[in-house]
């Protein structure tokens, strides 16, 4: 953990601890103008979750197109007690990245007496939120929070895991799906060193399926995908004084085969110059934005990745359409 590093006095109401990393917050007019700078043009989806982009999520989530959230809460609560099974008693559940209590009410529900969870989140605000929430849910089990930046997490507070049994990661929502597959790789790699050896991980991971499905789900008819998307256009407006008419960008998402991800682009539908900060980015009619991949495996590919990497899957659920799949991975 790095210097900076502290367990505040200020432990929030109903929470054992809470550990803030003081995770560096992203730079958005670097990161902005580093993308812009580049050829294919692009900006990295963590900039879509300000308060108007994260409200928008939700609604993707409750679209009938967006299959995602609605059919992992549904594995999740329908395979309770396979999962609980598997895991076992008295588990030491860490998450990471907490966006909606819902999904970890479902496993702690599941679960056979779950002794303690770690929520670690980089917004400090969701972090508590969801924390505080599943401390008075579960009264008996023993609730941390940690704010950091998971993709950057070398250590684990020392309140967590006091049983001495190997901690389980939650990973939901097909979150590893914005890395590439060799990203997604070394990424467990370094969850595998984090956990040590018996550590393992109930994973969320978007499969492959009939590409109409998949670009209907990233372009919902309400529009809600498509704010989201140009939102990045609005917060450069908002906060970089950024000269752009967000008129004059439309949302593409399309599934790329080859590359077995969604791609979403902002694209411009005329020649124009974008000019915030002293700077001038010219776009020729047609040119995009970049602003995300979502990566789709199918239950080998994942696999292969995970042997690869010092885990082994020990079980994946599916639902009956094979749209999603949970996956319990243990390190070997
Ligand atoms: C939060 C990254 C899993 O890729 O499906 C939803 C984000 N983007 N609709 C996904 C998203 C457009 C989502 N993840």
């Amino acid at each position: 953990m790095n210097l900076l590093s502290k367990t505040t006095n200020a432990v929030p109401d109903g929470l054992a601890y809470f550990v803030d990393q003081i995770p560096e917050q992203s730079d958005f007019l670097a990161e902005v103008i580093s993308g812009l700078s580049q050829s294919p043009k692009s900006i990295p989806p963590k900039f879509f979750y300000d308060e108007t982009g994260s409200y928008l999520f939700n609604k993707i989530c409750e679209t009938p197109e967006y299959y995602v959230t609605r059919t992992e809460i549904a594995l999740l609560n329908n395979n309770g007690t396979e999962i609980s099974a598997l895991i076992g008693t008295a588990s030491n559940v860490m998450e990471y990245g907490c966006g909606s209590s819902l999904k970890i009410n479902a496993l702690l529900s599941a679960l056979h007496e779950p002794a303690e969870y770690l929520a670690i989140d980089i917004s400090h605000e969701h972090l508590i939120q969801t924390a505080k929430s599943v401390a008075k849910t579960f009264p008996a089990v023993k609730v941390g929070a940690l704010c950091a930046d998971f993709m950057e997490i070398v250590d684990l507070p020392k309140e967590f895991g006091v049983t001495g049994k190997a901690p389980l990661l939650f990973f939901p929502g097909s979150t590893i799906g914005n890395q590439t597959p060799g990203e997604a790789g070394q990424f467990l790699g370094r969850v595998r060193n984090l956990l040590g050896a018996n550590g393992s991980i109930l994973i969320g991971v978007d499969l492959k399926k009939d590409k109409n499905i998949l670009n209907r789900a990233y372009d919902d008819a309400e529009g809600f995908t498509a704010a989201f998307n140009l939102n990045l256009l609005k917060r450069m407006k908002n906060e970089l004084k950024a000269e752009v008419d967000v008129g004059s960008f439309y949302h593409l998402a399309f599934f790329n085969e080859q590359q077995s991800r969604v791609e979403m682009h902002l694209v411009s539908k005329r020649a124009q110059t974008i000019t915030f900060e002293g700077s001038t980015f010219e776009f020729l009619p047609d040119e995009t934005i970049h602003t995300e991949n979502s990566y789709k495996y199918s239950l080998k590919e994942f696999s292969k990745i995970a042997e690869n990497n010092g885990f082994t899957v020990r079980k994946t659920w599916t639902d009956q359409n094979k749209l999603f799949s949970i996956q319990y991975l243990v390190s070997v």
